[in-house]
């Protein structure tokens, strides 16, 4: 049996990922902000001990899915957009990367290894609009992480794996689709539409469970050739 933490499974992609990793061979944790808020510093080692309890002391795949796309346009006061910074940064990067510590301390301990699965963004490469530098950041921090974990716990059998979306259809792209116009964003994607959640869990579900150890490190793209690199 393999039990999975999911941060951020309420909807969207994350509700994916936990579909796709439901099976009879498998245990899921899913959780979302109504279990607590990654913005609170405290709350990733609180989720991370509940989850344990809840797996039965043990936890073999995290995913940090939870995430947040706000505007921090920069004419905002100085404090406003510091403000806004901080908090992308708390729940993208910050939360993930208390989770990934924890995960990566557990099977240390246990000797038996693990899997990480982190959802960046193809916004990590690319960068994002003129109100999102905190999310691209983000990204590119989570991005940087996942391939250092990868170097430093290979030979503790400890895989970490990026996923970077581009748009993808949940309510999050949807209002990014109106907001930019819809259509001419969507000329810019050469495959003519942006991803579905199920592609990105697809992808998710592979890391978790499949991927060849000697995958680890790897960043994986899903953009409808968006941007290529
Ligand atoms: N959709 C896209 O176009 C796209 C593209 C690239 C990357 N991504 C990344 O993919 C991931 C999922 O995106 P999505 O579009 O599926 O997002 P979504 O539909 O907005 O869902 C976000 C999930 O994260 C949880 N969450 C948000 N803020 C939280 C907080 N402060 N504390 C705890 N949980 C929180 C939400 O819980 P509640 O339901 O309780 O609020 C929800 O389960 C994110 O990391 C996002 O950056 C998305």
């Amino acid at each position: 049996m393999t039990h999975i933490l999911i941060t951020g499974a309420s909807r969207g992609i994350g509700a994916a990922i936990a579909d796709a990793l439901t099976t009879d061979a498998t245990k899921v944790v899913a959780l979302s902000s109504a279990d607590g808020d990654l913005a609170d510093p405290h709350a990733p080692a609180r989720l991370w001990a509940e989850s344990l309890d809840r797996l039965d002391g043990r936890i073999d795949v995290l995913i940090n899915n939870a995430g947040v796309f706000e505007t921090n346009p920069i004419d905002k006061s100085d404090a406003d957009w510091l403000a806004g910074w901080n908090r992308t940064l708390e729940v993208n990067l910050t939360a993930s990367a208390q989770l990934c510590r924890l995960a990566v301390r557990h099977w240390q301990q246990g000797a038996r290894g693990g899997r990480i699965v982190n959802i960046a963004s193809r916004a990590a490469y690319r960068g994002d609009s003129p109100a999102h530098w905190h999310y691209a950041a983000s990204k590119a921090g989570m991005v940087a992480m996942t391939k250092t974990i990868a170097r430093a716990y290979a030979r503790e059998n400890i895989l970490a794996f990026a996923i970077c979306p581009g748009f993808t259809m949940t309510g999050m792209a949807e209002e990014y689709l109106e907001s930019r116009g819809g259509d001419k964003l969507l000329a810019d994607i050469p495959l003519g539409r942006v991803a579905m959640p199920e592609e990105i869990a697809e992808m998710a579900r592979w890391c978790a469970l499949a991927a060849p150890p000697s995958m680890t490190g790897a960043v994986l793209d899903a953009n409808g050739a968006s941007y290529v690199r």
